[in-house]
């Protein structure tokens, strides 16, 4: 598994923090990465004790943890709604993200969107005053040429994501292929956001603008609960 940031324990405590608010008889978001991570693991002692939960996974990576812990899932289409999602970020500032250190952004902004409540779990180094962190962008294959060119006329410097433990590209769960997009910091996320969906061929970024209700930020001691 990919893993960002700062410690484990960190990570553990926001993770486990934001398992805490999962209610009885409710439909949850299943974020990922190393941080939502911790937040499946402390779900799936949940339902051990007895905790009545249906689960809606972001990617595969969290589907199959879901099912090791024994979660059990639902898509996306066949609930009524999702009560809370729970998912990590690579950088935030106030209530913006920056997501898709996985890849698997566009599946977490269909289920983060969807949530009444959505919760980030992050670490201490993912904080920041402005967004900063290279935006993914998810894209068609055969439109990645023409969507880089397209990232560098709104001042992008775009980056076809490699893979590693296979040779060329990543592929995402939906078959496609990742620009990490440079912009230095991001003045006015909401704008970027807007210019980045109108390009023809991608299917989506990793600018999560305004979406975050709450953010825990795990320390290595604790956690700090903003509410936003
Ligand atoms: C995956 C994501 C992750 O939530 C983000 O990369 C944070 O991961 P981690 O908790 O491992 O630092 O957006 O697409």
């Amino acid at each position: 598994m990919k893993t960002t940031g700062g410690s484990d324990a960190a990570k553990r405590n926001a993770g486990e923090s934001a398992a805490e608010a999962v209610e009885d008889g409710t439909v949850v978001g299943l974020g990922t990465g190393s941080t939502a991570a911790h937040a499946i693991r402390a779900i799936g002692r949940k339902v051990d004790a007895g905790l009545d939960v249906r689960g809606v996974p972001t990617s595969f990576q969290s589907r199959q943890l879901a099912r090791d812990v024994g979660i059990p899932l639902a898509d996306l289409d066949s609930v009524a709604a999702i009560d809370l999602a729970i998912d990590g970020a690579d950088q935030f500032a106030g209530p913006h993200l920056v997501k898709g250190g996985g890849a698997a952004h566009a599946r977490e902004k269909v289920v983060d969107a969807a949530a009444n409540r959505f919760v980030v779990v992050a670490d201490p180094s993912k904080a920041a005053e402005r967004l900063t962190h290279p935006v993914p962008v998810e894209v068609l294959p055969a439109a990645r040429t023409a969507v880089a060119g397209d990232v560098r006329v709104l001042g992008g410097d775009p980056d076809l994501r490699e893979a590693e433990g296979k040779d060329g590209p990543v592929v995402t769960d939906n078959g496609n292929l990742v620009l990490d997009c440079a912009f230095g910091e991001i003045r006015s996320p909401g704008e970027l956001a807007d210019d980045l969906s109108t390009i023809p061929g991608v299917v989506e970024h990793g600018l999560f603008v305004g979406m975050a209700d709450e953010i825990h930020v795990g320390t290595d001691d604790g956690v700090d609960v903003e509410r936003l």
